[in-house]
């Protein structure tokens, strides 16, 4: 299994303890060399479309034609990327998203994607009522009897979760991802631009100034410390004076 080396734990973990067991062999390598490091002896790839640590996207052409020239599995993990990059899950075996995250949701909702084509070869270990054919006449005894489709892989709803869930997708849905990705985009662009940095091409822009992070918590500005880094993330909500502010907050402006 071939992992980036920097890749979120809730990502890498699963393979390591797979690993343990006598299952697979992980193989670490950097993130910005997946694509290469797809060979005859892999079998799976394992990554973030987009790196929770420094927002570095996956390089997701050259990993999907890398996988499908060897016929590898291709597992992505998108909860840094849905809601702000446009994303075709349909090149991928399986893509996953908690939508807490750029999807704007409480904390308890998640999507998976999977190719058709792998649905037989899962075991449904998580099998609930809630992956029933008929959910509520699976409440009660044998046989096993679980729908056809993906959601037999589903688990029981976080209900109060999904509330909040529904009209954060419908507005992301009536704004739309393209206009999304381009205001989120322009903001981390506009901050790069402040700090002296040439464009990206992510809505995270992670810079080397951890201690900061405490002087814009104080001034009523979340952004978050990983790696050692101040990371901001842009989205739908900021607006171009958010970025001066964060700029004069840095010393910047
Ligand atoms: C890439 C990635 N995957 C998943 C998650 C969510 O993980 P969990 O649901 O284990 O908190 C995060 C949260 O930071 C993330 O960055």
């Amino acid at each position: 299994v071939v992992v980036p080396e920097i890749e979120f734990t809730s990502t890498l973990f699963p393979f390591l303890v797979q690993e343990r067991l006598g299952r697979c062999t992980v193989r670490l390598v950097p993130a910005d060399r997946i694509a290469e490091a797809i060979d005859a002896n892999t079998d799976v790839v394992a990554f973030s479309a987009v790196q929770m640590s420094n927002g570095e996207l996956a390089d997701l052409d050259g990993i999907a034609a890398a996988a499908q020239a060897h016929g590898v599995t291709t597992i992505v993990d998108a909860t840094q990327a849905v809601g702000w990059l446009p994303l075709d899950a349909t090149r991928f075996d399986a893509v996953a998203c908690a939508a807490y995250k750029w999807l704007m949701s409480p904390r308890g909702t998640a999507f998976m994607y999977l190719r058709r084509e792998l649905l037989g070869a899962i075991a449904p270990v998580t099998a609930s009522w809630y992956g029933g054919e008929d959910v509520h006449a699976s409440y009660f005894g044998p046989p096993l009897r679980l729908a056809e489709s993906a959601r037999r892989l589903d688990t029981s709803p976080a209900w109060f979760s999904w509330v909040g869930t529904r009209p954060a997708l419908e507005l992301l849905g009536q704004i739309g991802i393209e206009a999304v990705h381009a205001h989120d985009l322009e903001l981390a662009n506009r901050f790069r631009a402040g700090l002296g940095l040439p464009a990206g091409d992510s809505a995270i822009v992670s810079i080397d100034a951890q201690d900061a992070g405490a002087r814009l918590a104080r001034a009523g500005v979340m952004a978050a410390t990983r790696g050692g880094r101040l990371r901001t993330s842009w989205h739908v909500y900021n607006t171009d004076e958010d970025v001066d502010r964060v700029l004069e907050l840095l010393g910047a402006g």
